[in-house]
C-alpha cells in the first residue's frame, strides 16, 4: 500500500479551524478524500477492476484499513459482527447522545471509487478536522459493510443491524455459490448470534446525516457542486426465473420452442417501455442468466433481476403490478413458466426538512447556491426510516454524473466542499442539540 498523505491532527491546526476555509484548506480537504479513495481501491476482487462485495478478501481488507484509519484519526474504531467499521468520538458529557454519520464501502462489479467510500470519507476527514473537539452529542462514523446486494441479492444488510432490522432467518439467505450468510459471517471470524447486540437504541440517536456522489447529472447540469436531498426513490427488487424446454439448435422448428430466454428478453423490453410511460419511473432488468447456456440448446432456464424505481409510492406499485401481470402473459404466449421471488420492497423516504434546512444555511454561509433534489439511487440512509431523522448531501459528479461505472469522478474542489459544508453542519448542530443527561 502506498503510504498515506500527510494530515491534519489537531483541530486547532486543521483547515477551517477558524470558521472560513481558504480555497487552498478546501483543496486540501478534498484532495485527501480523493488519495485516501484511491488507496481503498487497490483491494479488489477482480483483475483491472474494482470489486469489493461482502467479506470478500478485498471487502475484509478494506474494513481493516478503514478501522485502522479511524483509530489514526483519535476514534475509538472496531469493526462489528457484521463487518460494519464503527468510529466513535465521544461527546462533551456521558451520556450525550449519538450523531450517526455513514455510507458503505462494498461494491458493484466493476465499479467505480467513490460510491459509498466517498460518504466515509469525506465523514473521517472532517471527523479528524475536529479532533481535540468536543461537540455535545456523541458522533459515529459508520463504514456499512453491504449496501449494493451483489453477493446475496439483498442490500443493506450493515445498516439493517444497525437499526435492528436484520432477522435471523436472514441468515439462512444464499449466495450464488450456495453459501449461507451465517455461515460466511462465522467463517469470518464472527459470531451470527452477537448481529443483536449491534442494533442502536433509536432514543439515543439524534439523527443520521449521509454524504454521498449524486450518482447523476443535475448537479453537473446546474453547475453546483452540492446538493441537499429531499427524499430517496422507494424501489422493489424481484429474482425472476423463466422455466422454458431445452431442445436442439438444429432440429426445433421456430414454431415450436418454448425458449426460456426470449421470453426473458420480452419481458426486458416490456419493463423498458412500462418504466417510460411515466416521469420518475425507472425499470431495470441487471441480470440475465442462462444456467444451462450453450451455442446449440434453446435456452431451458433464464434467471433475470428486475428493478423499479419512482419517488412515488403508487406509481411504482401500479407499474410493478403491471410489469409483474403483463410478464405472466408473455410467459402464456410462449409456453413457458414464470416464477418470482420479492428480494426488496422499500417506500419513498423523506429526509427531514429541520435537516435539510441546517444544509442550506452552511450551503449558503459558503456562498453556493442551494439546491434540492431527489435521489433515483438507494442508500443506507432509507434504511433509518422511522429510526431516526435523515440528511443526505450529495456532491456532483463529473463525465456526464456516470455511476456504478469506473468512469465516475468527483473534483477535488468539490470533494472539498462537501467536507466544509459537513463540518460546518456539525458545528452548527452542536448549537441546537440538548445534550441528554445520563439515564
Ligand atoms: C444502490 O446503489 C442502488 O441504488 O441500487
Ligand atoms: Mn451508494
Ligand atoms: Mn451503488
Amino acid at each position: 500500500m502506498p503510504d498515506l498523505p500527510e494530515h491534519p491532527r489537531e483541530a486547532t491546526n486543521s483547515p477551517m479551524s477558524n470558521g472560513s476555509p481558504t480555497v487552498d484548506d478546501r483543496l486540501m480537504l478534498g484532495s485527501r478524500i480523493l488519495d485516501l479513495a484511491d488507496n481503498l481501491a487497490h483491494w479488489s476482487e477482480s483483475t483491472g477492476a474494482l470489486t469489493c462485495t461482502f467479506f470478500s478478501d478485498a471487502h475484509r481488507a478494506v474494513a481493516r484499513q478503514l478501522r485502522d484509519w479511524f483509530a489514526a484519526a483519535g476514534l475509538a474504531s472496531e469493526i462489528d459482527p457484521i463487518g460494519n467499521v464503527v468510529g466513535r468520538m465521544p461527546g462533551a458529557r456521558p451520556g450525550a447522545r449519538t450523531l450517526i454519520l455513514g455510507s458503505h464501502y462494498d461494491t458493484v462489479r466493476n465499479a467505480g471509487k467513490y460510491d459509498g467510500r466517498f460518504g466515509i470519507l469525506c465523514a473521517l476527514v472532517v471527523l479528524e478536522s475536529l479532533r481535540g473537539t468536543r461537540l455535545p452529542f456523541a458522533v459515529e462514523l459508520i463504514g456499512f459493510s453491504e449496501e449494493e446486494g451483489v453477493r446475496f441479492a439483498t442490500p443493506y444488510l450493515g445498516s439493517r443491524a444497525i437499526v435492528g432490522r436484520l432477522d435471523a432467518a436472514m441468515m439462512n439467505v444464499r449466495d450464488r455459490s450456495g453459501h449461507r450468510l451465517g455461515d460466511v459471517i462465522a467463517a469470518a471470524g464472527h459470531d451470527p448470534s452477537q448481529l443483536p447486540s449491534v442494533a442502536r437504541k433509536p432514543e439515543e440517536v439524534i439523527a443520521y446525516l449521509e454524504v454521498h456522489i449524486e450518482q447523476g447529472p443535475v448537479l453537473l447540469n446546474d453547475n453546483v457542486p452540492v446538493g441537499i436531498v429531499t427524499a430517496i426513490a422507494g424501489g422493489v427488487r424481484y429474482a425472476l426465473a423463466i422455466e422454458g424446454e431445452a431442445g436442439h439448435a438444429g432440429t426445433v422448428p421456430m414454431d415450436a420452442r418454448h425458449d426460456a430466454l426470449l421470453a426473458a428478453a420480452e419481458i426486458a423490453l416490456l419493463v423498458e417501455r412500462r418504466a417510460r410511460l411515466e416521469p420518475g419511473l425507472l425499470g431495470t432488468v441487471g441480470r440475465f442468466e442462462v444456467p444451462e447456456g450453450a451455442i446449440n440448446v434453446i435456452p431451458r432456464r433464464c434467471e433475470v433481476s428486475l428493478d423499479v424505481r419512482a419517488q412515488d409510492d403508487d406509481v411504482l406499485t401500479r407499474a410493478l403490478a403491471d410489469i409483474l401481470a403483463e410478464s405472466q402473459a408473455i410467459a402464456g404466449r410462449r409456453g413457458v413458466r414464470l416464477s418470482g421471488r420479492e428480494l426488496l420492497r422499500k417506500k419513498a423516504v423523506p429526509c427531514a426538512p429541520h435537516l435539510q434546512q441546517l444544509f442550506a444555511a452552511s450551503i449558503e454561509k459558503a456562498n453556493i447556491p442551494v439546491k434540492r433534489l431527489a435521489s433515483g439511487a438507494g442508500h443506507d440512509a432509507a434504511t433509518f426510516d422511522g429510526f431516526t431523522d435523515i440528511g443526505m448531501l450529495f456532491v456532483r459528479c463529473g463525465n456526464g454524473g456516470i455511476s456504478h461505472s469506473p468512469l465516475e469522478t468527483v473534483t477535488a474542489e468539490d470533494a472539498g466542499i462537501a467536507a466544509q459544508i459537513l463540518r460546518d453542519t456539525l458545528v452548527r448542530m452542536g448549537t441546537w442539540v440538548e445534550p441528554r443527561t445520563s439515564s
